[in-house]
């Protein structure tokens, strides 16, 4: 049976069977390192939580204050016991207790395979630029610590989803202050399913560029500094539109009309189905609209199911029409 537990400072007598559970992966850097005295006292002011198989001890999750924010740290589970829900349980049980006790930002630094845990419990990938400084402290004797910020880390925030601000501008360049942070959020929307793209720092800078040229919009979405979405749009006249799709037939509803495409709308994990999706679009739509776009000439495309749902709520219809080169993605128009 499970048993996870606060640890006390009666606890100090596991301290070898703890240092032993972790020390290897200490010594991979798949854990940042801690000796046997911060061990110790995390423990005794109850900054660790343990996990318990019967009388065995089995893992463990530890959290740090930095004064500003609060980082989950040294999540680990036996080898034998993994891949059957302890670790969610630990994070699920450390973030709690975190949630309740404490009003501070719940932060933390996931490798790959911790990762799901954390943006499970609603935590958003964050770029690293904007980590508290004071947490680099524990990457020291990291194997990567030269690296950073390119590690094998991702950094996570718990991002407040209720106040969001939508502001809406015509030029995102590098003056802007979300300028880096777009740039972070962009390459990194489009990795999952069923995108699988891989976009680097250089070519979203690229393709951010590819703006200049345009009659643009930019939407975004930001809380407490921090960038959550974005939605992007642009003026289309019918070739343009055309070449978009690399499809010779395109829309010919466009003739004589002013059309606008909305190239991009996107939400970080952990602030998805909240509502943000749709108040970017439905502004894009509404400042589109307000620029001279008529119904029924505000144009996308998608894949994704969850955008399908956006774009029908917000009254576009899916059309017939494939994309030249991408022949999952239809295009939507608004009605
Ligand atoms: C990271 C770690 C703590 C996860 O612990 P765990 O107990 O295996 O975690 P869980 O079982 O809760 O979840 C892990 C995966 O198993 C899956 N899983 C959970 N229950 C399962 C089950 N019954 N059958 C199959 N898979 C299951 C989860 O969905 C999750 O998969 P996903 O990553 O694809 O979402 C563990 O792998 C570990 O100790 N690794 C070494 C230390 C480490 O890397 N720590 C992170 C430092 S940042």
């Amino acid at each position: 049976m499970l048993l996870v537990r606060q640890g006390t400072q009666f606890d100090k007598e596991l301290l070898p069977e703890l240092m032993a559970l972790v020390s290897s992966e200490m010594e991979k850097s798949v854990l940042a390192k801690k000796t046997a005295i911060e061990m110790t006292n995390d423990l005794e002011d109850g900054k660790i939580f343990l996990a318990f198989w019967k009388e065995e001890l089995i893992g463990l999750v530890s959290y740090h204050d930095w004064n500003q924010c609060i980082e989950i740290m040294t999540i680990f589970v036996k080898d034998d016991f993994r891949r059957r829900g302890i670790g969610a349980y630990l994070a699920k049980t450390v973030y709690h207790f975190l949630k309740k006790t404490s009003k501070k930002r719940i932060v933390v630094m996931p490798n790959n395979s911790s990762k799901s845990l954390f943006l499970n419990l609603g935590l958003s990938p964050i770029d690293k630029a904007l980590m508290n400084p004071k947490m680099r402290c524990a990457c020291h004797g990291c194997a990567e610590e030269d690296q950073f910020p390119v590690c094998h880390c991702h950094y996570l925030e718990k991002v407040d989803g209720q106040n969001i601000v939508i502001e809406v501008t015509d030029q995102l360049n590098l003056d802007h202050r979300f300028y880096n942070q777009y740039l972070y959020l962009y390459k990194n929307m489009w990795t999952d399913a069923p995108w699988f793209e891989t976009w680097t720092l250089q070519s979203t800078i690229e393709e951010l560029r590819t703006y200049d040229d345009k009659q643009a919009l930019f939407v975004l979405a930001h809380n407490d500094d921090r960038l959550v979405g974005f939605c992007t749009g642009y003026f289309v006249e019918k070739k343009e539109m055309r070449e978009i799709a690399k499809h010779e037939q395109f829309n010919p509803v466009l003739d004589g009309y002013i059309g606008f495409y909305v190239a991009e709308v996107g939400v970080v994990r952990g602030l998805r189905e909240q509502g943000i999706g749709l108040k970017l679009l439905q502004s894009m739509m509404a400042k589109a609209r307000q620029r001279g776009v008529r119904t029924p000439l505000i144009i996308s495309r998608t894949k994704a199911p969850e955008s399908e749902y956006l774009f029908a709520t917000c009254g576009l219809s899916k059309t017939k029409i494939a994309d030249g080169g991408d022949p999952q993605r239809f295009y939507w128009v608004s009605r």
